[in-house]
């Protein structure tokens, strides 16, 4: 079988991998802990989930900050401010942040000045954005062919399956390597329940930071643990779920909450590129099939990796992706690539009505890029032969 041949190999080419198995266990704390970190969900910010008309989405972060009046309580926000704010409540780096902020205009009214989004729940919201900046193997919720096109609730089984990697005890911490974890039991899923599965290297990307994001942005933050500790209540919270009398897991749409005495990264430690990067590679060491970028060709159990020498033109190979921080590389590289030309096809529909703007953020998302491959030695990659993924019927 091709697929697990690709796997051997790729394993093998992890063993002489820059970042040991125990990397997860020895990060270098970068920040000092403050008594700011304290997010405030009192008054103005108090809890409040949706009222009829409030848009909530597949952004647990988004919902939340919507929820607690961070973001507009309608759901409809401007891209400015959702970067502001994920930096501010959240500590997410403001070059991921406008990264993630610019792959949203796919979901955006680009003909209303500012460029407000709707984070969820209608046609041109986060939830329509399948393929361009949503993707398939979330953590938590459904692939875009599965549920009836529901790709933005929870889906409880796949939670559960996260929340049960570890046992129902406050010691207990949602770390980088128990995503990690979680991501391959995700992957084989889609294989396995998706006939349309693709996993194009957008979609890869998606895939990885989510799921780094969840301990990444939801950890909370003590003198004792700087780096963050994520509990299996906080996790729920995070994701709207409660546990019934009996056990069992439940989610309410929209009901994403940020916990009391609940408090964010370190000022001087944002989740940017620092730490996006070492933990991209982290992950991958334990979850290296990821990296097989691919898709269903004819059907369920029908996974049929991409030949990543002819898609890169010989620039990278399945083997090399898992060498140095070359995965990080080609991923931040085909984004950049990637990206305006996507947007290009939005262009077409609104007739160049707002060139400037969708150039400025074109602008924006190469210069967050490039900031992120800044601090990295990166092997040159142009262009890519998008020809080689016409073989998935879920591209597009
Ligand atoms: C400009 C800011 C942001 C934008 C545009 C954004 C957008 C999105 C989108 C479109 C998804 C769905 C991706 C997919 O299904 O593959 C997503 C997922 C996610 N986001 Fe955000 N996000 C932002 C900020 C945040 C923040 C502040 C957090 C903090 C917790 C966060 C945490 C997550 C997580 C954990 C997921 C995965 C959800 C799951 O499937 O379980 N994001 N985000
Ligand atoms: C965060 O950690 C601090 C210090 O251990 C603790 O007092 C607080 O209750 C924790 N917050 C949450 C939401 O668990
Ligand atoms: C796709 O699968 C169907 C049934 O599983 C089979 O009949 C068909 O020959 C397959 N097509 C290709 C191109 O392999
Ligand atoms: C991938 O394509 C290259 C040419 O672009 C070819 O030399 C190589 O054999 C192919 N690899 C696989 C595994 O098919």
């Amino acid at each position: 079988m091709r697929f697990s041949a690709l796997i051997t190999a790729v394993t093998h080419a992890s063993l002489c991998f820059a970042f040991p198995p125990s990397y997860f266990e020895r990060r270098t704390t970068l920040g000092t802990f403050s008594i700011d970190q304290m997010i405030d969900v009192n008054g103005a910010h108090a809890f409040q989930p949706p009222q009829s008309g409030d848009l909530r989405g597949p952004c647990p972060g988004l919902n939340a900050m919507s929820n607690h009046g961070y973001i507009p309580r309608n759901g409809i926000v401007l891209l400015a401010d959702a970067i502001t704010q994920s930096n501010k409540v959240f500590g997410l780096g403001i070059d991921a942040s406008t990264a993630a902020g610019a792959m949203a205009v796919f979901g955006a009214d680009l003909l209303a000045p500012g460029i407000p989004f709707s984070i969820g729940g209608r046609p041109t919201g986060l939830s329509g954005t399948h393929n361009q900046f949503e993707s398939d193997t979330s953590p938590t919720r459904g692939d875009f062919y599965q549920f009836n096109g529901n790709n933005y609730d929870v889906q409880v089984r796949y939670f559960k399956e996260l929340y049960d990697l570890q046992p129902q005890d406050p010691s207990a911490n949602y770390n980088q390597a128990v995503l990690a974890r979680h991501i391959k039991t995700r992957f084989q899923q889609s294989i396995a329940e998706n006939p349309r599965f693709f996993h194009g290297p957008v979609q890869m990307a998606f895939s990885i930071i989510t799921h780094l994001l969840v301990f990444g942005l939801m950890a909370n933050h003590s003198a004792a643990q700087p780096d963050g500790f994520l509990q299996g209540d906080v996790l729920k919270s995070f994701y709207g779920i409660a546990t019934a009398s009996d056990g069992t897991l439940s989610y309410t749409h929209g009901h994403e909450r940020i916990p009391d005495n609940w408090y964010r990264r370190p000022v001087s430690d944002e989740y940017g590129s620092v730490r996006a990067v070492p933990d991209i590679a982290a992950l991958l060491l334990v979850a290296p099939e990821i990296l097989a970028m691919g898709g269903n060709s004819n059907g369920t159990n029908t996974y049929t990796p991409l030949n990543v020498s002819s898609f890169t033109g010989g620039v990278y190979s399945a083997e090399s992706l898992l060498v140095g921080n070359n995965a990080a590389c080609f991923l931040f590289q085909a984004l950049t690539i990637l990206f305006p030309d996507v947007l290009n096809g939005v262009l077409g529909v609104v007739q160049g009505v707002v060139q400037g703007v969708v150039q400025g953020v074109i602008a924006s998302l190469s210069s967050a890029t490039a900031s992120m491959l800044a601090g990295l030695t990166c092997p040159q990659l142009t262009s890519i032969d998008k020809s080689v993924l016409e073989q998935y019927p879920g591209y597009k």
